[in-house]
């Protein structure tokens, strides 16, 4: 009993904190306290050294606490940051958006999650919404609660269509961490202790046409031919690496001629990151299955999902239940990508990607026009942008000196060799200006 009535105390301390919407010192020193200590004790250490790693002094201690306007956030002790990690490519719609958050507050207080056997209403209606907006002839929808969990319904799509168990992935891909999306994964670091992975997955180079024709043809002429090959249009994780001209077509046309589905991984491209609703729409190629997760659930809620055509997909319709998840589609993450998608269209949010990322890119490369000894390369399309350095370390000193700074950016591939930036799509002209100025401020008091 003695223990319930801790936990019930220190439930409920945490409990009128949730409530608060300011916190003086007293409450931000005691946040922190708990948290660093927690992290250290019941989280995993592992993340205190990290943070120490991207940061100045103690600021690793830096403890997030509201959000602040769309484009930003604010630690427990008030400092501002604006956002140029978005989550990973969670916050293209900004910060809690007025008009997501209200629909899913809409939603839960009349039904938050649904039954489970009934027809649930919103699914259906995202459904429609997603077979309407995507390209091409993509028509059915699966909903899943991460970007993992949509490569995992891929996968397992395309095996149930193709009876075929090769898949092709290429190198610096990401598609998440569960054992089937890992063995897309190419970061080898992330998948060696798990070997060996769900059989039948090959690396070919992003971006060699000959090399995937090569492996396509060797696995026909070998009996394992291609169920389907899975490729993020344009690389996120992997360092923001663009395809070369014309690859996402020829890949279209080999997975045509050898009867592979082509699975888009759009966790991380698509809901307007790149300058179009869906990164794929730069290529004018639609894949057999596309994959959303991140930004689909407007910032605000879990979710993602699986789009396919009707010839892929019917290989699910005599048993629905062939492959489930009891949260996927669930009533308050459907509210979240229905607003999603109407504020997207409202604002001409993916338009804004386009014209803000070239505005971006221009400023930032123009920033590091004297600092070729630092900066490598700064490439990206739309409001995915990732700038090159040397090194490793000249990233890390760039990352910390802009967190110190205000400004959250991102590391790829769990280094800071390239950094991406990846801020809400809402960003405004004068945020845009202060990354860009800071940014060259950093460069130039980094000494080599
Ligand atoms: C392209 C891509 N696919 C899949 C994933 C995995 O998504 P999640 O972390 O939600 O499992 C990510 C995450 O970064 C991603 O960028």
């Amino acid at each position: 009993m003695e223990k319930y009535a801790e936990v019930f105390d220190y439930s409920n301390r945490v409990l009128e904190l949730i409530e608060k919407e300011e916190i003086n010192a007293e409450e931000a020193a005691w946040v922190t306290q708990q948290t660093v200590d927690n992290f250290r004790e019941h989280v995993n250490p592992g993340f205190l050294t990290y943070r120490k790693s991207v940061t100045k002094d103690g600021q690793f201690a830096a403890v997030e606490w509201k959000d602040s306007g769309l484009n930003g956030f604010m630690d427990v002790s008030g400092k501002e940051y604006i956002d140029c990690l978005g989550g990973f490519g969670i916050y293209n719609v900004g910060h809690g958006h007025p008009k997501v958050k209200q629909a899913v507050i809409n939603q839960m207080n009349r039904q938050a999650l649904h039954s489970q056997d009934l027809l649930d209403p919103l699914r259906a209606m995202l459904a429609k919404i997603l077979a309407d907006i995507t390209p091409g002839d993509l028509k059915y929808a699966f909903f899943t609660n991460s970007g993992t969990e949509t490569v995992e319904a891929a996968l397992k799509l395309a095996k149930m269509y193709s009876d075929r168990t090769t898949f092709i992935a290429t190198t610096r891909a990401f598609h998440g961490k569960s054992l089937g999306s890992l063995s897309g994964t190419a970061k080898g670091v992330f998948r060696k202790p798990f070997l060996p992975m769900i059989p039948g997955f090959r690396h070919v180079h992003f971006g060699d046409i000959e090399m995937m024709r090569k492996t396509m043809e060797a696995c026909a002429m070998v009996g394992e031919d291609v169920a389907a090959v899975i490729v993020e249009p344009i690389q996120g994780e992997g360092g923001v690496m663009l395809p070369p001209d014309g690859y996402l077509k020829q890949l279209r046309e080999l997975c045509d001629q050898y009867g592979s589905l082509l699975i888009f991984d759009e966790v991380q491209t698509g809901m307007g990151r790149t300058g179009k609703m869906f990164c794929c729409e730069h290529y004018d190629v639609v894949p057999d299955i596309l994959c959303l997760a991140k930004a689909f659930g407007g910032g605000i809620m879990p979710a993602g999902a699986i789009v396919a055509t009707e010839e892929v997909f019917k290989s699910f319709f005599s048993n629905p239940f062939m492959h489930t998840t009891t949260f996927g589609g669930n009533p308050l993450a459907c509210a979240a990508a229905i607003a999603t998608f109407n504020v997207l269209i409202e604002e001409k949010l993916p338009a804004r990607a386009a014209e803000m990322g070239e505005f971006m890119l221009t400023g930032l490369r123009k920033a590091a026009a004297e600092h070729r000894d630092k900066v490598l390369e700064i490439r990206g399309l739309g409001l995915l942008i990732g700038i090159e350095f040397h090194d490793n370390e000249i990233g890390y000193e760039v990352a910390k000196r802009l967190f110190d700074k205000g400004i959250l950016v991102a590391g790829t591939l769990i280094n800071a060799k390239t950094i991406r930036i990846e801020p809400p799509l809402t960003i405004t002209n004068e945020q845009a200006e202060r990354v860009i100025s800071e940014f060259g401020n950093v460069l130039a008091q980094i000494q080599m």
